[in-house]
């Protein structure tokens, strides 16, 4: 029996601890579906998809993403104490934790909400993977990750457009250890009004 929609979104974590093991095919595929059917403004379907699929690969474009990263421009404040971020533990060399499996994905540079369009798409492929059992965690710093001139040299070699610029990642993969728990919702943070 399929799971309810709502149980979905409240048991999805972030997770930042890896197995080796890859997703299949089969669910890269569906996960990619469901990104490639999210909301996108004006219905220009605008973002591309990048699969890395390559345990070094991944791991060198993951540290790419930590290289450059400010600091300085951290909010502040505890990730999680179950599932450690970069920020939380400065000695993770790789922004993408070890996971087998990433998509970049990429918006059209200029347009007002490639932003948005791009995290439609990532919150989409998230959710999938969290229906198909697969762990996975949507990671920031997508144009300073291939702003480096390693990293451009990536978006050459796999002949990414040039008006295309990558805004975030999905990383997908297995668990290794215990599934943190669903986290307690801020009070205070809807109004209803009537007029
Ligand atoms: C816009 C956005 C950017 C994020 N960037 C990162 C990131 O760069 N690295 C990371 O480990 N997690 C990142 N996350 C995951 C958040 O840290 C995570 O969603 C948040 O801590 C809540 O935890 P949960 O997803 O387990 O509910 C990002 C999430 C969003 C929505």
């Amino acid at each position: 029996m399929s799971k309810d929609l709502l149980d979905i979104i409240k048991e999805r974590r972030s997770i930042r601890k890896y197995t080796d093991q890859k997703p299949g095919d089969e669910e890269i595929n569906k996960i990619i579906e469901a990104g490639l059917y999210a909301p996108n403004a004006g219905g220009g379907q605008r973002s591309m998809l990048v699969v890395m699929n390559d345990k070094d690969l991944v791991e060198r474009v993951g540290r790419l993403n930590v290289g450059c990263m400010n600091r300085n421009n951290l909010a502040g404040g505890y990730v999680s104490s179950e599932q450690p971020s970069i920020i939380d533990d400065p000695s993770i060399n790789s922004g993408f934790y070890g996971a087998p499996t990433v998509v970049a994905i990429f918006a059209q540079k200029g347009f007002l909400y490639n932003i948005p369009d791009a995290f439609c798409c990532a919150e989409n492929m998230v959710l999938e993977a969290c229906n198909l059992g697969i762990a996975s965690c949507i990671v920031a710093r997508g144009e300073e990750t291939f702003s480096t001139k390693e990293g451009n040299e990536y978006l050459r070699k796999w002949k990414v457009p040039e008006n295309m610029e990558c805004k975030c990642f999905v990383l997908l993969g297995y668990i290794d250890g215990e599934y943190p728990h669903s986290r307690q919702r801020r009070e205070g943070r809807v109004l209803v009004v009537t007029e």
